[in-house]
């Protein structure tokens, strides 16, 4: 309860918006500044080769190993124990290593957030920064041969670290963010009627329901093609974004799915969309699941 109650506070605190609304920019600016690299390296570290967002992916290495700093610390009993004070500083280490790599795909992810989970997603990275810091200042203390300053500021460390862990926890049970938007929906398993064959022009995005599932028609270059509606992202409207090509754009973040396959071709969905199979009897659109969500 109280752990709630400290999560919605955090979440009702509009002064983290003043941070965001600085660092968010400058995180898009940075992606725009790359010119064509831009959406590969957008897509490597928002995890779409994955198909899994790549951020909590590595935070299991700085999570793990400053736990094993930590433990190694309390194993010191003060005697000659090199080989103890060895494995304790390579944690460290491997810590800060990983640590640097879920920054920066903690902040991809996180420019593309807005509202609560954007001031969630601040606190969240203000907490790790500080820890990572206190990670760094202990492994330089060891270096220095002040091991208990180094196990102190370590212990402050892992503390902030797993504050930063609950609310990142806290970001994909409660704002679903990292989550596939598109699981969990009742799909068409069997070929089942959709639409008249004349009610989808070229070239129109075309939301129909099935049991409650929004499902996304389109014809192009003559082909029909029938994917999940929502995009896996955020839950964006992908009939109300836009063609661009042989894809459709969610009006929402951008992400960029084939029409032919739902794979991303661009983040920040790291999910492809659950596809369908069409064909055309008597004159009505039919479709069934091809593919569902991962
Ligand atoms: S909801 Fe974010 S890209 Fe579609």
């Amino acid at each position: 309860m109280i752990l709630k109650d400290v999560y919605r506070t955090v979440g009702d605190q509009t002064s983290l918006d003043t941070l965001s609304d600085a660092l968010q920019p400058a995180v898009r600016g940075f992606f725009d500044g790359l010119g064509p690299a831009r959406r590969l390296v957008k897509n490597a570290l928002h995890g779409t080769w994955l198909g899994h967002p790549l951020h909590p992916v590595l935070t299991d290495i700085p999570i793990g190993a400053w736990t094993a700093t930590v433990l190694l610390d309390a194993l010191d009993d003060g005697r000659d124990r090199r080989g103890l004070h060895r494995a304790a500083d390579a944690t460290a280490a491997l810590g800060l290593a990983g640590a640097i790599g879920s920054a920066v795909t903690g902040l991809t992810d996180w420019s593309e957030t807005d509202g609560r989970p954007r001031r969630i997603g601040a606190a969240h990275a203000l907490l790790t920064s500080t820890g990572t810091l206190l990670f760094a200042a202990s492994l330089f203390s060891r270096s220095r041969g002040s091991r208990g300053v180094g196990s102190g500021l370590a212990l402050a460390g892992l503390f902030l670290v797993a504050a930063a862990g609950f609310l990142g926890g806290e970001l994909v049970s409660h704002e679903q963010i990292g989550v596939d938007h598109t699981a969990g929906r009742e799909m068409p398993e069997d070929f089942v009627e959709a639409l008249d064959d004349g009610e989808l022009p070229e070239g129109t995005l075309k939301r129909i329901l099935y049991k409650g599932t929004p499902l996304l028609l389109v014809r192009r270059g003559g082909r029909l093609h029938a994917l999940a509606e929502t995009c896996a992202h955020l839950g964006g409207p992908l009939s109300e974004g836009r063609l661009d090509g042989d894809c459709v754009v969610c009006p929402w973040h951008g992400s960029t799915f084939e029409l032919a396959t739902g794979d991303v071709v661009a983040g920040p969905s790291a999910f492809p969309q659950p596809l369908f199979e069409t064909r055309v009897r008597d004159g009505r659109i039919e479709l069934r699941l091809a593919r569902s969500a991962s």
